[in-house]
């Protein structure tokens, strides 16, 4: 057996350990074995890609091991770094960044391509897409991060007629596309990168912060899309198997999160939407009077409570308030409480955020329930704690006038009681005021979410002294 067909072997079982792989993580309770199954497949390609690399290089193998042993570690360094350091609230702006390679990836292997390999018309249009496709991500990966990362502003930039613009930017690849193939030269590709750059920093450019998270997913799928491009550049099956997964995954992704936004996927791309995030003025005027509560309120309110729900939001991420509430929860269980989670799909900041917070603090993941699992059971709930979640629970979003009419929401006003920990009125990212704190059966529990989980944990008895109580 060769080293080239010993790779593709290893590239197929690869191929299916990712697909194994997205599929344990669609769930909970099979997410670990997932990542061990994506992270088994990894390893597996880079062994091939290694041996590959070996296979076809003319330089002498301890040189081409040498090379690959020096990108390895350079990446290995920053990859573990940048792992260890990063708050899961910074998540999202590292997902942009990690595409913004996978563009670049694209451009740098589709430009290389063009200049070392055969040049038949079906190759053309491959180098041409992976090269267009990659400087789209590129730009709007660096843009999606500097928005993120509050390095630029995240208000939408509206160009006049910006609609337009990108439409003749599109019409200007189609000819140059034209232009490549009637007469093959690196003039109209490179032109094509420029405006294909142009294109993806204004697309982004033009989407407000509040839309952000959908871009990155957006951007997500893109990259798959100009890795699976880069493989047929390369003839690399295994490339195109993932970068399809990667592109179909992020889309699906993406379509689920406007729906759960109720925001249709092409008023996203458009752009010019939303508001600066949490500080639009828009609709933020108090609707009534507010009361405000005790830690020791809640606690003597939790201890009478017999079922309890619990809806976390991003404050509760920014807290890290995931540790208390995971001992309040066990205290509460310990004395007879049915606790439960109810998480919205787009609580947080990127899909699945309240789910990684409160495995990570070993909340049992059979309590964590979906919003479409835990709306109905919310009128028969004693008491709901609202912790730094503010839009998911906004009952403003049955009123048709509202900015998010339409939006599906946790109903967490139908339960008896209702308490609400933030650190202000102040309005959550929609920038919209959310009714819910005014309502007769809302209390505000205002300060730091883990401090205040903290105090009442301290209220509510240990499990064994609840035991012998
Ligand atoms: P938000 O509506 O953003 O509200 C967060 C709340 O947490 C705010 O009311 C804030 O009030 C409070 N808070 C912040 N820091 C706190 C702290 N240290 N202690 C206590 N409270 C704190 O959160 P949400 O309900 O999770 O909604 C998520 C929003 O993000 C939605 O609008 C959603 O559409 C948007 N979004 C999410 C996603 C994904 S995929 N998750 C994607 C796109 C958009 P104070 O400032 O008064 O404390």
């Amino acid at each position: 057996m060769t080293l080239g067909s010993l790779a593709q072997g290893l590239y197929l079982v690869a191929g299916v350990l990712f697909v194994l792989s997205l599929a344990g993580l669609s769930k909970q309770a099979t997410a670990r074995r997932g990542n061990l199954l994506g992270m088994g497949g990894m390893a597996l390609a880079l062994v091939a890609t290694v041996a590959l690399a070996v296979d076809v290089s003319e330089r002498p193998v301890p040189v081409t091991l040498l090379l690959v042993a020096l990108v390895f570690v350079i990446g290995g360094v920053v990859g573990t770094w940048r792992a260890r350091t990063v708050e899961m609230t910074q998540m999202p702006e590292l997902i942009a960044v990690l595409h913004s390679f996978v563009g670049a990836a694209a451009v740098l292997v589709g430009i290389n391509s063009y200049l070392t390999e055969r040049a038949d018309p079906l190759h053309l249009v491959e180098v041409f897409l992976g090269v267009l496709i990659g400087a789209v991500t590129l730009t709007g990966s660096v843009v999606a991060f500097l928005k993120l990362s509050a390095r630029i502003r995240s208000a939408p930039l509206t160009l006049p007629g910006r609609n337009l613009l990108n439409l003749a930017a599109l019409v200007v690849c189609g000819a140059l596309l034209a232009w490549f193939l009637a007469a093959p030269s690196v003039v109209p590709l490179l032109l094509m990168t420029v405006v294909a750059l142009a294109l993806g920093w204004h697309l982004v450019a033009a989407i407000g912060g509040g839309d952000m998270p959908v871009v990155v997913s957006m951007l997500n799928s893109y990259s798959g899309w100009a890795a699976a491009a880069a493989g047929f550049m390369l003839g690399n099956d295994l490339l195109i198997v993932t970068g399809a997964l990667v592109g179909s995954s992020g889309a699906i992704l993406s379509w689920i999160m406007c729906r759960a936004m109720n925001r249709s996927f092409v008023s996203v791309i458009l752009g010019g939407y939303g508001a600066e995030g949490g500080t639009a003025p828009a609709g933020d005027e108090p609707v009534g009077e507010h009361r405000e509560t005790t830690p020791q309120e809640v606690a003597e309110m939790l201890q009478d409570a017999r079922t309890v729900v619990i809806t976390p939001g991003y404050g509760m991420a920014v807290a890290k308030a995931q540790y208390p509430v995971a001992e309040l929860v066990a205290r509460l269980r310990a004395q007879g409480t049915t606790v439960r989670f109810g998480v919205h799909p787009v609580a947080g900041r990127l899909p699945g955020h309240m789910n990684v917070l409160l495995a990570e603090a070993k909340v049992p993941y059979d309590i964590v329930l979906e919003m479409d699992e835990i709306n109905d059971d919310l009128p028969a709930t004693d008491v709901v704690l609202v912790i730094g979640a503010n839009d998911t629970v906004n009952p403003a979003a049955e009123d048709p006038g509202s900015p998010i009419a339409g939006m599906p929401v946790l109903e967490v006003w139908r339960a008896k009681k209702v308490v609400v920990f933030k650190r202000s009125m102040a309005t959550g990212y929609a920038g919209v005021q959310n009714p819910l704190f005014f309502r007769e059966n809302t209390v505000m529990l205002f300060g730091d979410a883990k401090q205040r989980v903290e105090d009442i944990v301290a209220a509510v008895p240990a499990p064994a002294a609840a035991l012998v109580r």
